[in-house]
């Protein structure tokens, strides 16, 4: 619908009717005006599967207040009234996919299914950084990295928006914490803020543009981000130019007039008292009704553009072949960290002994919980899917621990025992999420006891133990030297236990890569002493120094690194080919498959800085990669594209994204550590000079000859010293003071001429900023 169209619906409609607008109907829903036209859409979560509550598309009655207060999102009850979906891996794994293609095919049966409900918005993906393993909500999340994030996060909102769904990427920003998540300040800043924590947003509504966007609960630098705030306001609307529809988290507006004034268009879920509380504020001439216009002019363009779509919908059939997507989703999520001696793939001999451990392959853990968690359509059972594959063999199982981790001798004894009878072990463990309460970050990264102690006892009677672990996060895991595979499965969904036996007896080739660096232990991790702050402020000390990016700058071997993968097959590279023309950057790299298997590779380019820059820098960072599937003895050539930007950092002091001049290294590497092939970039710069305070010192006034010659000219004016004297000798004596320039002139001169000075610098100031 055009513009001047849903401005004259505007302006028919009463200040009551558009404040209503501006919140939802119910939990699920937008408000709907028949007298005016004005349709409502459905929106539902989640983030790797649809979770819709049945009668969510009605509006809800009025309910007494003690009514349904315990609901939590994964109860009986709520399952039970929750419609079946399929569960897609967590974002956690399919991040390690490194697969646009497949995110993008997951997206599209994601929206299908959506519209098979009458789902007109999903309210996902998330996508915010990993900055900590103990925050809960993580395994929802992609990565440590905002490049993997973003575009991944961007590739699924295409699809889901080109079936006519549309998406809304959440939670923005710095929602990197789950205790007292609906009220801590971040305190982060402008650099770290930039490049990490928007990074992977910017990306996402640049390439993707989604409908919709979800402000998160927290507050960064003191600033309500669902309030009034710089980054929604300045940097989402003013910088990026996001003109859709800004939704604040469930429940997150503490005060509606700063919310309306920071361009929080959909306040969700319904709320009365927001909508009374703002048309006083309009009465009382506190606040301009034009924020109010403008709020319903935004949700407007979006509810009618998804009815538009609505209309286009068929008549949908949920895909029928979305669980064998499921599934191959699984197994191209699973990152295969260990396989000594080549133990994997397994071939089972007639006759051979295997050992099945673990409650979790009878019950397999295969994603999170919370407002993701889907009532999945028809989950894999590990033990029944692996049954194919040993059926010449002795099988025997043994539960080793209770559901809820914890393990007893008699249930350790038994599993020790199968294990010592066993010529294979495969044993199922997996890292369980704490329950949904309000202290909700996990408290360690350990598996719990039961298993760990299960883990030790079983590799040490049987050391051909294969582990397969599950989990929405990293796990500290210094067991896994006793083992002879290890193959991190995550919460990849319902098709796990199909995935892993195709992978476990070589049906497919392993080709998850990391997108989390596993540390060795908790407190190596970057955040470990600022992951907490005080009760509701968070500093974020580790700065850009993110996930790998703190690792390689402080040379701390985690467990396994960023970008890490084992496959079955050899992948050898060549023909390394770097083209550039002006700051923009083609690389081509020959990937070949030296094996005798199809697999799939994921190759990786990192960019490192000049090592004379001023600003400090990441050893290297994320900026492309490309997944290729290739036949036995197949060769492609990648092609992968870096711009000015894949070379820059956020100067907070010139507020630009600046490349400063400078030799850079373009490196293909199999993971963050590891590098195979580079070569070396020049970039001219971008860097606008910076402005000088007037506390300088000699070094940043001398920073450009022009400068140097003013200052010269200024010694003169002041009469310092003669015409004569005003030479490069004389600045250069000065240059080994540490003083600033003004306080060294005071206390050699004798002489007053504070505002002279001051004048100089803005002088100064004005003639290098004209230049640039
Ligand atoms: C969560 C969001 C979710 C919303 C609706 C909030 O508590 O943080 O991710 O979309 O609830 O369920």
């Amino acid at each position: 619908m055009k513009m001047e169209q849903i401005q004259s619906i505007i302006e028919k409609m009463t200040l009551r009717e558009k404040l209503f607008l501006c919140t939802g109907d119910g939990s699920w829903k937008t408000k709907e005006y028949e007298h005016l036209g004005i349709p409502s859409v459905i929106m539902s979560d989640g983030t790797n599967g649809v979770r819709f509550q049945k009668g969510s598309e009605q509006s809800p009655g009025e309910r007494p207040f003690s009514e349904g207060l315990g609901d939590k999102f994964d109860d009986e009850g709520a399952m039970q009234r929750t419609y079946k979906a399929t569960c897609f891996p967590s974002g956690s794994a399919i991040a390690c996919s490194w697969d646009r293609d497949l995110i993008k095919r997951i997206g599209r049966d994601i929206a299908k299914e959506c519209k098979a409900l009458g789902i007109n918005m999903l309210l996902g993906p998330g996508m915010n950084i990993r900055r900590h393993p103990l925050t809960a909500r993580n395994f929802e999340y992609y990565s440590e990295d905002p490049v993997l994030s973003g575009e991944m996060a961007a590739a699924i909102v295409q699809a889901i928006q080109s079936e006519g769904v549309g998406s809304c990427i959440k939670h923005f920003a710095c929602h990197n914490s789950d205790t007292r998540r609906t009220r801590v300040n971040v305190r982060v800043s402008e650099r770290a803020l930039r490049e990490i924590y928007l990074a992977g947003f910017e990306r996402a509504v640049k390439k993707a543009a989604p409908v919709s966007l979800m402000t998160a609960y927290n507050q960064i630098n003191g600033e309500e981000v669902s309030g009034e705030s710089r980054v929604v306001r300045d940097i989402l609307r003013q910088e990026w130019d996001y003109n859709g529809m800004v939704v604040c988290d469930w429940g997150a507006v503490k005060d509606p007039v700063a919310a309306s004034r920071g361009t929080i268009d959909l306040q969700m879920p319904l709320s009365k008292g927001s909508a009374s509380y703002l048309e006083e504020a309009v009465k009382q001439g506190e606040l301009d009704e034009r924020l109010i216009d403008q709020r319903c002019a935004r949700i407007l363009e979006q509810v009618f553009k998804l009815k538009e779509w609505e209309a286009s919908w068929k008549k949908e059939e949920v895909p029928s072949d979305s669980h064998a997507l499921a599934a191959e989703a699984a197994g191209d999520s699973m990152v295969l960290l260990r396989n000594e001696d080549h133990i994997l793939p397994l071939q089972p001999q007639k006759g051979e002994r295997y050992a099945i451990i673990g409650d979790m392959a009878k019950n397999p853990l295969y994603q999170g919980t919370g407002c993701a968690i889907v009532n999945a359509r028809q989950v894999d059972i590990p033990l029944e899917c692996m049954q194919k594959y040993l059926a010449d063999c002795q099988v025997t199982y043994a539960r080793g621990y209770e559901s809820d981790g914890s393990s007893s001798e008699a249930l350790l004894k038994e599993a020790e025992t199968a294990a010592a009878q066993a010529d294979k072990v495969l044993l199922f463990v997996g890292s369980l999420l704490p329950p949904e309460d309000d202290d909700f970050n996990r408290k360690d990264i350990r598996l719990p006891q039961g298993m760990q102690e299960l883990v030790e006892r079983v590799t040490a009677v049987n050391r051909n133990c294969v582990v397969v672990l599950a989990g929405g996060e990293v796990c500290e895991m210094p067991w896994r030297h006793q083992t002879a595979a290890l193959l991190l499965t995550w919460f990849t969904g319902e098709g796990m236990g199909q995935a892993v036996g195709e992978i476990l007896f070589g049906e497919k080739s392993p080709s998850g890569r990391l997108a989390a660096t596993i540390p060795e232990r908790l407190c190596d991790t970057p955040a470990y002493l600022s992951f907490d702050g005080n009760i509701y402020d968070i500093p974020y000390a580790d700065d850009i120094y993110v996930g790998y990016r703190y690792y390689t700058k402080r040379h701390i071997e985690p467990a396994y690194p960023f970008g890490y993968g084992l496959s079955y097959v050899p992948f050898v590279y060549g023909n390394l080919v770097v083209k550039q023309k002006g700051a923009d950057v083609t690389v081509c790299v020959d990937v070949t498959n030296g094996g005798e298997m199809e697999a799939a590779e994921v190759v990786q380019l990192y960019v490192a800085p000049p090592a004379e820059g001023a600003l400090p820098r990441p050893v290297r960072e994320l900026k492309a990669f490309e997944k290729v599937k290739l036949a036995p003895g197949e060769t492609k050539t990648v092609t992968l594209e870096l711009t000015q930007r894949d070379f820059a950092a956020y100067d907070p002091e010139v507020k630009a994204w600046v490349v400063e001049k400078g030799s850079y290294s373009v490196e293909i590497a199999r993971s963050c550590q590891d590098m195979i092939l580079h070569q070396a970039v020049e970039q001219e710069g971008t860097c606008p000079p910076r402005p000088l305070r007037y506390d300088c010192g000699f070094h940043e006034l001398f920073q450009t000859p022009e400068a140097k010659k003013m200052f010269l000219e200024f010694l003169v004016e002041q009469g310092l010293v003669a015409q004569d004297q005003a030479n490069e000798a004389l600045a250069d004596k000065m240059t080994w003071s540490f003083w600033p320039v003004w306080n060294f002139l005071d206390m050699n001169s004798g002489k007053v001429f504070y505002q002279a000075y001051r004048d100089f610098i803005d002088r100064v100031n004005t003639r290098i900023t004209a230049k640039s």
